[in-house]
């Protein structure tokens, strides 16, 4: 197990604390500046290449960079690249989906995480992990964080934040794309 430090260009801090257990030995720093980039891509990988670029110039070193969001299919797709800035995250978001989906019956949803890893000798590496689900009718449990309480994975009948953070670094979107950039990383 290889030990490394990182910098993630994020402020989500429970991000930093999902990251750090899906890397073990790594220690993780969020970068936290008031001045990121917008987050212009049309994909979860653009806008992780944006956020580690920026990294790029202001952390030496390794640099993780980390997007993610929630697709649902009866709304084509959205929140998708979008999910952070679909409303005010927690409470708020949960009640508009919610809202969005009422009376629809295809509640079927996926969660993406796309990590890019920049290396201290410049090379790029990639990890996507895709979490497949469906979206509940009402909010329950209490870890995790954003769409967490109503988001419910295939073969499971509580929702991500009743199964817990435990449950999370084993079998979350995050968890999966770690994996994969682990593989890819030797
Ligand atoms: P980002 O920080 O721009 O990648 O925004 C990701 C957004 O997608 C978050 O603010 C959440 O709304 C949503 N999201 C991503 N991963 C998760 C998760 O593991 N649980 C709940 N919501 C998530």
């Amino acid at each position: 197990m290889s030990s490394r430090s990182a910098v993630l260009c994020s402020r989500n801090s429970h991000k930093a604390r999902e990251l750090e257990r899906l890397l073990p030995g790594w220690t993780i720093e969020s970068l936290d500046r008031d001045d990121y980039p917008p987050e212009t891509g049309a994909t979860y990988y653009e806008n992780a290449r944006i956020k580690a670029a920026f990294g790029r110039e202001h952390a030496g070193g390794w640099v993780l960079a980390e997007d993610s969001g929630l697709e649902v299919d009866a709304l084509d797709g959205r929140p998708g690249v979008l999910s952070a800035r679909y409303a005010p995250e927690g409470a708020p978001a949960i009640a508009k989906l919610l809202g969005e989906l009422a009376g629809v019956d295809d509640r079927a949803a996926h969660y993406t995480s796309e990590l890019v890893l920049l290396t201290p000798d410049g090379r790029e590496l990639r990890g996507t992990g895709i979490l497949e689900g469906r979206i509940a009718h009402d909010a329950r449990g209490s870890e995790g964080f954003g769409y967490d309480p109503v988001f419910v994975p295939d073969g499971e009948e509580q929702t991500v934040a009743e199964l817990g953070n435990e449950w999370k670094a084993e079998n979350s979107h995050r968890a999966r794309a770690a994996r994969a950039l682990l593989a890819a990383l030797g």
